[in-house]
């Protein structure tokens, strides 16, 4: 019952047909829901936490809680800062204890990716944190116009290639047509499995990762809209999909708007349909059982990974 890397964890997954789930976290209740279920199915997991959130819990209170959920559970945590977007954020996570970092300086030209991230490794291998980065292009809500357009900015596997051989990253982010949020596609949902194959025919032993992976599940978005909700036409990445993706070098899936959809279905229902409570608990238990049992369909029906901690 440790910190660790996510090195060994990568290590298993490239070589088998499932993947890690990498959780974004903000607060005690997602935490907790999410480890609960990690433990229920002998998972291993990553935690991660984005700028945002690190702003919003304060690093002090994120390491603290993570500490407390190691100890509770009894299980490895790989606590990792997702979309880094400089070497000073990284510094200060690695600093703080982080186990993993995300530099992400894909908004950057090539020559300046390559450099940025090459900073970032050297600063964290010296401390014993491994390295993520991006190359290539997450669609944006509004740049997902036609699957032509996009392709431009998704990742070209020959810079793949040139890129971990010059970083020395760990692993890398790539861009095959997924985005984040619960808008991912206006059309049929279409990514590009040739690429990613391509990629990982190229940097066979470099563990791919895949943002915006969350499938923004009908049943939530619907729950979401009967209990007040507006959040109409979102769609995610069919899990099928997802599943397809771990065979081909993608280890690490980022899931972070299906915990949100999960958790505010919850708590809309529970103060819609309880109207006299006002005690937090009441709305906050069933909310952190829904990311349970997110997390617990995640692990057993699309990442394939119970059992392999
Ligand atoms: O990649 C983005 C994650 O979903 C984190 O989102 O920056 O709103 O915390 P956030
Ligand atoms: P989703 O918005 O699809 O959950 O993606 C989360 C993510 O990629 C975090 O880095
Ligand atoms: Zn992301």
């Amino acid at each position: 019952m440790a910190l660790i890397t996510s090195k060994k964890m990568f290590e298993k997954a490239l070589t088998s047909d499932y993947a890690v789930g990498a959780f974004n976290v903000n607060n005690m209740e997602i935490i907790q829901g999410i480890v609960d279920a990690v433990k229920d199915e002998n998972a291993p997991v990553i935690l991660q936490v984005s700028a945002g959130a690190r702003k919003y819990a304060r690093p002090a209170y994120l390491m603290k809680l993570v500490e407390a959920a190691i100890l509770d559970t009894g299980i490895d945590i790989c606590l990792h800062l997702d979309h880094g977007e400089d070497f000073e954020i990284c510094k200060k996570c690695v600093d703080d204890g982080f186990t993993s970092v995300m530099i992400d300086a894909s908004k950057h030209e090539f020559a300046e990716n390559i450099r940025i991230t090459k900073e970032v490794v050297e600063y964290a291998h010296a401390h014993g944190v491994v390295v993520e980065a991006e190359l290539g292009k997450l669609a944006g809500v509004e740049d997902n116009i036609k699957v032509s357009g996009a392709a431009a900015t998704f990742t070209v596997p020959e810079e793949a290639a040139e890129f971990v051989a010059k970083t020395g990253v760990d692993s890398l982010a790539i861009a095959i047509g997924t985005s984040h949020g619960a808008y991912k596609f206006k059309g049929d949902p279409y990514l590009d499995f040739e690429r990613l194959k391509e990629i990982h025919a190229l940097i066979p032993e470099t563990p791919l990762v895949l943002h915006g992976a969350s499938t923004v599940i009908p049943e939530f978005v619907a729950k979401c809209n009967q209990y007040g909700g507006k959040i109409p036409g979102a769609q995610g990445v069919p899990e099928d999909m997802i599943r397809e993706a771990t065979k081909y070098g993608i280890c690490k899936v980022n899931i972070d708007t299906d915990l949100r959809l999960a958790m505010t279905a919850e708590v809309r229902k529970y103060i819609s349909e309880h109207p006299e409570d006002f005690d937090p608990r009441k709305y906050l238990s069933p909310a952190r059982q829904a990311i349970h049992d997110m997390v617990q369909h995640k692990i057993r029906d699309v990442l394939n990974c119970s059992g392999q901690k």
